[in-house]
């Protein structure tokens, strides 16, 4: 018997699919390659592609979620008829679980680092050698996994309480947490000596250092940072009442992602400004620059503690939707089967997950295709598996779903009326050509 969960609120959905959405892409990836491609001229790239291409599919994730009322494996044959349609949710439902697999990875470094830093605070000791700290922690295969395993253990408690238990309650207490905290941060940031220098570089954009490459990081990550392409706020949507609004709610999950991206900048650029460092410094920045940074401060380590804390946030707020959608595959939303599948499949993540933990330590020499086992991972499913998924929604949505379905869920107002033939046009006409253009200039690279 299938034993549908719903939210408890609207504020519960929408914390819970922003919550989803804000995470690694939005605070961790974003800020060193937008300093790697030319500041605030990728800012503005990124946040037309959100609202061109991102907004219109978590629109169409949203109109087959909440109209099929069901699993995302069993949704798109089950509003069409045609079960071969299903394809898309399976390939959404692999691609989470091997994004779980490495997303877990980093989550488990942000634990150990929130772990390091109490304890530096508590014995009052300062950290040297933020490189080489950072380096042996990660090829550490006893903190990598250990780490790893920890975190996909938190993740797994909250999905085993359920929607309204679990995943609507961690979203409402974290959700504003994370914008309290990042207040905090960005007041510290910005009354440094010289924090206007990053600001201006943050906002001032100079397209000239735009590249064809950068073009091409800003399109994936607008479904990277909104979760678009796999199904996650389909599945989401599926335990949404008929009342919501699903293009306010949208809206606001995006405008939240953009809020979070400008002030994760505004929380980092500041701080490397004003001691002379780099932003551009690849994924170290959160684990070697912010702690350096940070440390020169006065209260600096309880400072990057609640940087840790607002990362650790984000991170779980995602994984959680991760897991989520494979849980409701596995159980086909059966309540009484979730606490089972959700010991099994994160069983399963770990298990997957091993070599990617081991990526920076007993395997960072063993290098094929896109480099380590962690890069080979990360390149299948954010260079192919996501914007390929994203590439069948919008199909899906433009050529294959009944016009009157995604009408009847989006259009509730008369002035929806024109936008639904803009959203329409952009599903059928400009997102699969931009995504195949992407496709095709990185086949020809
Ligand atoms: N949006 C998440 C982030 O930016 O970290 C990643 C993500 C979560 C992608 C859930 C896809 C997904 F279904």
């Amino acid at each position: 018997m299938e034993t549908q969960s719903q939210w408890g609120s609207k504020l519960g959905f929408i914390l819970a699919s922003a919550g989803s959405a804000i995470g690694l892409g939005a605070m961790w990836k974003f800020p060193y390659v937008m300093a790697d491609n030319g500041g605030a001229a990728f800012l503005v790239i990124f946040i037309l592609f959100t609202m061109l291409i991102g907004f219109p599919l978590l629109l169409s994730e949203f109109v087959i979620g909440r109209h099929s009322k069901t699993y995302s494996t069993r949704s798109f044959g089950h509003l069409t008829g045609n079960r071969v349609h299903n394809l898309i949710g399976h390939l959404g439902n692999i691609g989470v679980f091997i994004l779980l697999s490495f997303y877990s990875v980093i989550g488990g470094w942000i634990l150990i680092y929130i772990i390091r830093t109490l304890f530096a605070l508590v014995t009052g000791g300062k950290q040297q050698d933020y490189e080489g700290v950072f380096g042996s922690l990660i090829s550490n295969p006893l903190y990598a996994l250990g780490g790893q395993a920890l975190f996909i253990g938190l993740t797994a408690l909250i999905v085993a309480k359920g929607i309204q238990n679990g995943i609507e309650r961690a979203s409402k207490i974290m959700m504003p947490l994370l914008f309290v905290a990042f207040i905090i941060v960005i007041i510290r940031s910005l009354t440094l000596e010289h924090a206007m220098t990053g600001v201006s570089y943050f906002l001032k954009p100079d397209f000239s250092k735009l590249s064809a490459d950068s073009i091409l990081f800003a399109l994936g990550q607008s479904f990277f940072s909104l979760s678009v392409g796999f199904g996650g706020m389909l599945t989401y949507a599926s335990y949404l009442d008929k009342k919501t609004d699903l293009t306010q709610s949208g809206l606001s999950v995006v405008l939240l992602n953009i809020l979070i991206t400008i002030l994760a900048g505004l929380a980092i650029f500041p701080a490397t400004a004003s001691l002379g460092i780099e932003a551009a410094q690849g994924p170290g920045l959160l684990f070697i620059v912010l702690p350096y940074v940070f440390d020169q401060l006065p209260l600096g380590q309880l400072f990057y503690l609640i940087f840790l804390l607002l990362f650790f946030f984000a991170t779980i707020t995602s994984s959680i939707s991760l897991l989520e959608i494979n849980v409701s595959n596995a159980t086909k939303n059966d309540n009484n089967k979730r606490v089972k599948a959700v010991i099994l499949l994160s069983i399963g993540v770990f298990a997957l997950g091993i070599p990617s933990a081991l990526s920076s330590g007993l395997l960072s020499n063993t290098k094929f295709l896109a480099g380590t086992f962690f890069d080979n991972m990360d390149y299948l499913v954010s260079n192919i598996m996501l914007p390929l998924g994203a590439f069948l929604f919008s199909i899906f949505t433009g050529y294959l779903l009944d016009r009157q379905i995604a009408h009847s869920e989006l259009v509730t107002k008369p002035y929806q009326e024109p936008l639904f033939k803009i959203w329409i046009f952009l599903l059928k006409f400009i997102i699969p050509l931009v995504i195949i253009g992407v496709f095709l200039s990185l086949i020809l690279k």
